[in-house]
């Protein structure tokens, strides 16, 4: 019997392979891998109105035979254009003049694309924007004005407005309980800004988790295929023209196919000032398992926060900060800089929500 490697190592979740892999060792190594999809919280709740949630469609497509990186992109359009998720795509809250800017990036391990948009608006889906830019440029990232264009040149739809009513509405209040054009004194302005949107938290205007509001999805197939996808809307009331950890490769997303892939949610600065990403998958190459490889991520940052507004009273980040992790083996952690998260989950299991690990309790 002829049997090509290449149908082997695609039949690897099959009956077939335990006999085949007595014969070839390395399909003994392929079949160890689980695929799985996994992704911020969020992704195993909001549907647009349909059936499935981002972890299920992207594992139902993944698992039928569609790209790794197609297939989460998929998943992650549904809370792009959930008008109920106000921390991604349309509907997202605005920045600080009442304008929705959304950030995203992608890589793919196989292939070894990568693309990102920020500051992009008018168009609903940036992730597929994104994923343009890994297949259509000698580029990685694209802002502004020029991914918009960019966009409209690939006859994407522009509108004027990702607000909804809900959106504009918590603007509206978050503007008249700041009125920030009259503060004249910078610092205080800051604090004030912050210090509202945290009280509109605690009065349930704004879900904690859509301040700095995002998701992150990253799968693996049979083959041993990696792929990662986050797009947001960024932090809530920002300064515009503010760009956070999300599109940024190797803070808000890295995948090494080799290794695997970490993705983040939550305060992008955090985040950026350790490109914690690219951080662990660099541990994972070292050998950590993922909850640990996150854990050491979260310490750095934990380290470099030092400024007495970021800090507890017990002296720990005040900031929510989650890494969500995928090695080459389709093992997986969701870490939080303090306890209370989860993150999404969906395998031969099932779709469901497990709980991150917590540096902090
Ligand atoms: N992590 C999302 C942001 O900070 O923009």
């Amino acid at each position: 019997m002829s049997v090509s490697r290449r149908t082997l190592l695609a039949g690897a979740a099959g009956a077939a392979v335990a006999p085949m892999a007595r014969a070839f060792p390395e399909i003994m190594i392929r079949s160890e891998i689980k695929p799985v999809v996994i992704s911020s919280g969020n992704g195993n709740i909001f549907k647009n109105g349909g059936t499935e949630t981002c972890v299920q469609k992207a594992y139902r497509l993944m698992m039928s035979g569609e790209d790794v990186l197609d297939s989460l992109i998929e998943g992650v359009n549904i809370l792009e254009l959930d008008p109920l998720e106000t921390s991604v795509g349309y509907g997202g809250i605005p920045n600080a003049e009442g304008v929705v800017q959304l950030d995203s990036c992608c890589m793919h391990g196989p292939k070894k694309w990568a693309g990102g948009v920020a500051c992009l608006e008018g168009i609903r889906t940036p992730s597929k924007v994104a994923r343009e830019v890994a297949r259509q440029t000698d580029h990685h990232l694209i802002v502004g004005k020029g991914a918009q264009e960019f966009a409209r040149g690939l006859g994407f739809t522009i509108e004027d407005d990702l607000n909804t009513p809900h959106s504009r509405s918590v603007w509206q209040e978050w503007k008249r309980r700041t009125d920030p054009d009259h503060y004249l004194d910078p610092k205080k302005r800051g604090e004030d800004s912050l210090r509202v949107a945290l009280e509109m938290v605690s009065e349930g205007i704004i879900d904690p988790l859509h301040v700095y509001g995002t998701i992150n999805c990253d799968g693996i197939n049979a083959k041993g295929e990696i792929c990662g996808v986050t797009t947001t809307s960024g932090l809530a009331f920002k300064i515009p023209g503010r760009v956070g950890d999300s599109p940024i490769l190797g803070a808000g997303l890295y995948v090494d196919q080799e290794v695997g892939a970490a993705g983040s949610t939550g305060r992008g600065e955090a985040n950026l000032y350790g490109l914690c990403s690219f951080l662990i998958v660099e541990e994972l190459r070292r050998g950590l398992h993922p909850k640990d490889a996150g854990i050491s991520a979260l310490k750095r940052v934990a380290r470099n926060t030092i400024e007495k507004r970021l800090l507890t009273k017990e002296g720990h980040p005040n900031f929510g900060l989650q890494f969500y992790v995928l090695d080459a083996k389709g093992r997986h952690a969701g870490v939080t800089m303090s306890g209370g998260a989860g993150y999404a989950v969906c395998d031969d299991n099932g779709p469901r929500i497990e709980p991150c690990e917590a540096l902090f309790h």
